[in-house]
């Protein structure tokens, strides 16, 4: 299977906690390899930017308030199958209904601060991965 590509965020409540490297050190254990990586805070139009296709929905401002309230660090990862196995390997988006062993489940705090973002598709993996990282930050 063709090796392909996800963009993960470590949200800013499992960064200020220290959870940083825990993560990760899940993520490579799970088989997957940072191509690009980096720690920066989102603008409050950067967050509306990121998360439009949520702009109606009744918890757009509390995730926008969330997602800049701190650090976050944003990652381009590959593997084969990487979209899906990573969605398995963080868990659901609710850590109330995560499974046992799942990224979510071990440290997220609510549904709002869910400690890890996971692209839902092949094309928002490059959409997002473009949002952050130009060409030249890829190895
Ligand atoms: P969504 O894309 O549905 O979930 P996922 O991150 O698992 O792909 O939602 C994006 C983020 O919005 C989610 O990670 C946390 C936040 N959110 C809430 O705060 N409340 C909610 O009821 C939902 C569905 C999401």
């Amino acid at each position: 299977m063709k090796r392909r590509i996800t963009f993960t965020m470590i949200k800013p409540d499992a960064v200020a906690d220290g959870n940083t490297g825990a993560i990760l050190n899940r993520i490579e254990g799970a088989g997957f390899r940072i191509v690009a990586m980096k720690k920066t805070q989102l603008s409050k139009a950067e967050a509306e930017k990121f998360y439009g296709i949520h702009k109606d929905r009744p918890f757009f401002g509390e995730l926008v308030e969330y997602m800049t309230s701190g650090p976050i660090v944003a990652a381009i990862l590959e593997k084969e199958n990487a979209v899906e196995d990573f969605r398995k390997l963080i868990g659901a988006t609710d850590p109330a209904k995560a499974e046992e062993g799942t990224i979510r489940k071990m440290f997220a705090k609510s549904i709002a601060a869910n400690a890890i973002h996971g692209s839902d598709s092949d094309e928002n993996a490059v959409i997002e991965s473009n949002f952050f990282f130009s060409e030249r930050e890829r190895y």
